[in-house]
Parts: structure tokens; sequence; C-alpha cells
């Protein structure tokens, strides 16, 4: 094809606001008919559609038990088992089928088929007993992208122990605090993993978590071959010899109550304390295997690849509860997509044949930067493929619909919180067109409304912005904020709700989003209102990084402010004051950064520090760091007549222009 040629199908793509799925996708598509709406619109007997996907011990008495708004309860009575639903039900038809393709980052291979994963799930149950996990025990997981990860999940769910999976970027402090907030008396770690060609040693940070942490666990590590490659304490079980006692066993799955919690997951809120969102059984895992049925046309003959980690809600909800409840092959990868080279994604793909990819806008517009050679002479295939996380960019749309989808993949773009459990508004694929930069429209049975800041709604496809809510519940649900019921309440109700009222109508969740929705009802995320940041579609409160900062001796006042950057959608520039007499360093900077990665992770380094003289407060001495952001994105400064002394941001800007 000649340049020519090429400018004319860019410029004929960037000016097309609407893309039909192909026919092709539409015919052989798991939900093709428009009725699906209605149906889930019989409220709330519509979501029994996705509850119907499952395997119940019990069946349900009442669907949604609202009579004590928020804590609604979902398909009441019912009895399963998430593992039993993710393994067992799929052995007499395809005991044989891979159900984790596991891609080592040293090119190490491992096909998981449902029958090895039913064993090894087993013996893992029994060994996670023999250590003393009883039922309800909350169990801390701070594994890599390795198949120990899901399989430890899965194990944790076969004998009714929630699970609580830490990221494994998080650091050792991080990690403490988790274990401290689940009052865990178990955690599982593994010695090391691979990044970018190098042996990291992970067991480390649970080394120092154990040192940080109030109570004293157990302490079970992996090794990711087969004898470990770093030093593991003597304090520690390693998993291969508690599995080599357990060889073979089986345990029956627990009947676990729809309600019973399946894990918790920690998120960032508003406050420098993450919130443990705990997840039910039943509705949680109908809700995964319905969205990923039904969004991600899943089907046990695909090959799916979901590109997150499983540290993440997406990696749970789209790589192990809903991926393997529906009985397909679900790819899981080590380490980065830029190793050893940059075409590694698109050699995994060409090698295992995948159908379904899943991956960021983050992603998108790295394989973007990186240019469209780096796909050429990979041949695959895929016929559906999605975003989450951040907004996508209609640039970077277009070139993931056509370098990557080759026109004839459909893509769903997919908006939801780790709060939610699974999508909230999306396209179906095959009933809806799609439109480049918006999430499409609300997911069967979802009720979002965009509300004003008095809570009062905007008029639906006006095309107006503001606070993205959800007018009823919906079985993916987080139940509540771990151990703090008051805290659930607080975070995602009481804006938008009359606490007062039982009646589950008068109840909003408030989702910290600001969105509109289009005269065509298309929705379009326009990002957090709220102290949560979006750094490469990994979520961090800004009140986390600034206690992390807090902590270092010199500084005496912090404020952390999200800038735009083309690749990661945010990054962190902290603004600091420091004590008097102390000089502003080379080295003072490195120390807040330093800080930060202990106190949470390489992933949350901040891009900028800022020494200023003072930061802006309102009279009773908030700190505006909206004001910092309009600085940092070089934008007009917002209303500054609440502060105490209005002259601050313009000095802030002249001092960092003299700087
Ligand atoms: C953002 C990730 C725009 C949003 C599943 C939300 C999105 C936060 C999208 C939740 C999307 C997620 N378009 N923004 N498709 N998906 N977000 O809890 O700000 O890690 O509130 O869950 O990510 O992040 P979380």
């Amino acid at each position: 094809m000649t340049t020519d040629d090429e400018l004319t199908i860019e410029s004929r793509l960037a000016e097309q606001e609407y893309f039909e799925p192909p026919t092709e996708f539409v015919g052989q598509a798991n939900m093709t008919d428009p009725g699906v709406y209605d149906r889930f619109d019989e409220f709330p007997e519509g979501f029994e559609e996705y509850a119907a996907m499952l395997d119940w011990d019990e069946h349900w008495d009442e669907v949604l038990d609202d009579s004590n708004p928020p804590f609604y309860e979902w398909f009441v009575g019912g009895k399963l088992n998430a593992s039993h639903n993710c393994i067992d039900r799929h052995l007499d038809e395809r005991k044989n089928q891979t159900a984790l393709l596991w891609e080592g980052e040293d090119g190490e291979q491992r096909n998981v088929s449902y029958q090895d994963l039913y064993r090894e799930v087993n013996e893992m149950a029994a060994a996670l007993r023999s250590a003393g996990v009883g039922e309800d025990d909350i169990v801390t997981i701070h594994l890599p992208m390795v198949p120990a990860l899901p399989i430890t999940m899965l194990a944790c769910a076969r004998i009714g122990a929630p699970h609580s999976v830490v990221f494994a970027g998080f650091s050792a402090s991080a990690l403490a605090e988790r274990v401290d907030d689940a009052d865990s008396d178990h955690v599982v770690t593994i010695d090391g993993y691979y990044r970018r060609g190098d042996f990291l040693e992970h067991i480390e940070k649970a080394d120092e978590a154990m040192d940080e942490v109030d109570s004293d666990p157990d302490v079970l590590a992996w090794t990711r071959h087969n004898e470990p490659q770093v030093e593991v304490s003597d304090d520690y079980t390693l998993v291969s010899e508690l599995l080599a006692d357990h060889r073979g066993e089986r345990v029956a799955p627990v009947s676990r109550d729809a309600e019973d919690p399946l894990f918790l997951m920690y998120t960032s809120g508003t406050t420098g304390q993450p919130k443990g969102c705990q997840h039910r059984t039943g509705g949680y895992l109908a809700y995964a295997t319905g969205t990923a049925k039904y969004d991600e046309d899943i089907k046990p003959s695909d090959t799916y690849w979901c590109s997150a980690d499983i540290g993440w809600i997406t990696g749970h909800s789209y790589i192990v509860y809903g991926p393997l409840s529906l009985g397909t092959t679900s790819v899981m990868y080590e380490g980065t997509p830029d190793y050893p080279h940059r075409g590694r994604t698109w050699e995994i793909a060409e090698k295992y044949d995948v159908d379904i990819f899943h991956t960021s806008p983050t992603a998108v517009r790295q394989f973007m930067k990186w240019g469209e050679e780096e796909l050429e002479g990979y041949d695959f295939d895929f016929r559906h493929m999605t975003t989450v996380g951040e907004p996508i960019q209609p640039e970077a749309w277009l070139w993931y619909y056509k370098h990557v989808g080759d026109e004839s993949a459909v893509i769903v773009d997919t908006w939801w919180q780790t709060e939610n459990g699974g999508h909230m508004i999306t396209n179906l694929p095959a009933i809806q067109d799609m439109k480049p930069g918006s999430a499409g429209h609300p997911a069967p049975g979802i009720e979002p409304a965009i509300l004003d800041d008095a809570g009062e709604e905007i008029a639906p496809e006006s095309g107006e912005a503001g606070n993205l809510a959800i007018t009823r519940p919906w079985p993916g649900m987080l139940q509540t904020v771990h151990g703090d019921d008051e805290r659930f309440i607080d975070e995602y109700w009481e804006r938008f709700s009359d606490t007062d009222s039982d009646d589950s109508a008068d109840w909003i969740y408030e989702a910290g989003d600001a969105a509109v929705q289009g005269t065509d009802g298309y929705y379009r995320i326009l990002g957090r209102l709220d102290d949560v940041m979006n750094v490469a579609g990994h979520r961090l409160g800004t009140m986390e990084l600034e206690s992390a900062i807090a902590e270092v001796e010199d500084v005496a006042e912090a404020a952390v402010a999200a800038r735009d950057d083309a690749e990661k959608g945010e990054v962190p520039d902290v603004y600091v004051t420091v004590r008097e007499g102390v000089e502003e360093t080379e080295e003072l900077r490195e120390r807040i950064v330093e800080s930060v990665e202990e106190g949470i992770g390489k992933f949350a380094r901040p891009s900028n520090v800022l020494f200023v003289d003072e930061l802006p407060k309102t009279r009773s001495g908030k700190i505006m760091r909206r004001l910092l952001e309009d600085i940092s994105n070089d934008e007009e400064l917002g209303n500054t007549s609440t502060l105490a002394d209005p002259s601050v941001p313009e000095t802030i800007r002249d001092q960092l222009q003299a700087d």
C-alpha cells in the first residue's frame, strides 16, 4: 500500500463516528438479542440469567434482599462453591483442555489443563488446611503472574477461605498494612520471578513486611523453579514441601452461602488508608461470569488473553473467575511486553492463536508509540478486543482498531471499578456500534445516572457532564468495606443517598467519576473527580502518596497533584514545603521518591518533586490540590477566592518558572 492510500484510510477512519461490528462476529456472538436489555430490566429477576450460568448446590430463595440498604444481599439462600464452578464442573467435557496457558518471561511454558488445575488446586487446598487455614480465614496472597497465583486463589475458594491478593508490585509496607487490616494469619508468597531478564527477589518484601505487621502470620513460600533461587527464611513453610505431603489428595469444595465473602481487594480511596472491598461469592461470580460471556464473548473453544495483572480486579474477574467459570483457555504472561523485544505481545498472540485480547489504554498508547512496525511479521487474528481502566483517546482507539484488530475485530471499552466486580458501562459487541472514546451503553440491568453537584439528575442524553452514579444495586457490587460498614456508607453512598431511608430507591452509589451521556445515549467517562489518580491504569490515592511523603524527616508538608501524561494518562507531581532551615537538595528529592517506593511501590513513583515556599490552602487550612493540578497542567487557575492567601498559586508558578 502506498503512503497516500494509508493517509486516506487514516482520515476516513478518523472521520467515522461509529463502527459496525463485522457480520462474521455478529454471526457467532454469544449475545445478539437486543431483548436482553428488557429482560434485565425486570429488576432484580433479570440478573437470574447470570446466576443460571453457575452450578448451585442449593438454589436461591430470593434474588435480592434490599430491606437494609446499602447492605444488599443477592441470591439469598443459594449455596455454591467458586472453585467447583471454575474447575470441577468442566471436567466431564473438557478435562484435557488447557485452562491456563502460562508463559514465563524467560520463555518457559506451562499448559495447565482443567484436570491439572483440579489436581493442583485440590492439593493446595489440602496444604492450606494442613497449614491451619480454616473456613472464613482471610489468606493474603502476594504473588506475581505465575500459575501459583490462580491456583492459590482457587484453593482458598475451595475451602471457603476468602483471599486478599496484593499486587506483587506493592511494597513491603503496603503488604504489611493489608495483612493487618485483613487480620490475616497466613501470607502466601514466592521466592522470586522474572522481570526484564532479572530474577527479582520478591520474598524480601514478605521478610520486611513480617517485621512491620502487628500480628505474627505464617508465611507459605512457593518457588519459581523446583528449588528456591534465593534464601528463604527458616520461619517460612515451603509450599513444595507441604504439597509433597498431600499428593493426590482431594478436598470436597465447601458449600458457601451466596453471601459468604469470596475475596477482598484493597483499593485506593480518598483517605490515606486503602479500603478492603469485600466481594460476595454468589453475586460476584454470577456477575463476572455473565459479563465475561456477553461482553467479552468468551466461549470454551476460545483462547482468551487478558494482559492485566491478577493482582488487580481486572485480573480477578477477567483472567481467573469469569473465563475459568466459562471453561475457556486463559493466557497468563509473567513479564513485560517489551522483553526481550517489543514484539513480545504479538509473538505470544501468534504462538497461542489468541482469539480475544484484553488490555489497557496505557498499553495501547505504548504500542502506538513503539510503532506498527513492531507488529509486522506476526500472524495473529483477534476476533474481539477490550480496553479497561482509563478513558481511551479516539486516536489510540483507531490505532488499536486498525493495526491490532486489522479492522476486523470488535472493541469493547469497559468502564467499571474494583467495587463493581464486573463491567458496568460497555457495549454488547454484537448489538451496538462501536464509538471511539465512548464506553457506550450501560450493561444489562445497570442503571446509571449523571447527577449535578447538588445530587439532581441531569437530563439523560443531554451531553452535559456530571457525577456518575448508579441508582440501583447489581450482583457484582461490593458487600462492604472489610471491617468498616460506616466507611462503606461514607465513601459510596453518603453523598447522593437519603441515608435515613430504608427504601433502596433512596440509595445511590457514587462512582467518583465524571461522565457525560451524549444525545446518542453513549456514555463517555471523563475521569476521577475525587483525590484518586489513575497512573497507567493503576488507581492511586493522593492521600496515600502524601502520607508516604510525610514520613520523610525534612518535609514539612506535601501535596500531590495529577499531571496529564501522554503515555500513562496521569502521573503524580509532588509539591513539597521543607522544614525551617532545611535545604532543598537533590538528595532530599531522592529520599522523597524512595519513601513513596517503600510506602506503596515503584509503580507509584512521583514524576516530579517540586519544592515550594507555601501550599495553596483554604482559610480552614485545607490544601487545594485542584489548583496545583492547574499549575502542573499549565492551565488557567480555577477559583482562588476561598484561599487564605489567593496569591499563593501565582507565586508557585513564578517560583517553578524561575527554577
Ligand atoms: C477508571 C478498574 C474510563 C475510572 C476496572 C474508575 C475507566 C477507575 C474505565 C477504577 C474506562 C476504569 N474508561 N475510565 N473504560 N475503566 N476507569 O478500581 O476512573 O482499578 O473509577 O478498576 O478506573 O479503577 P479500578
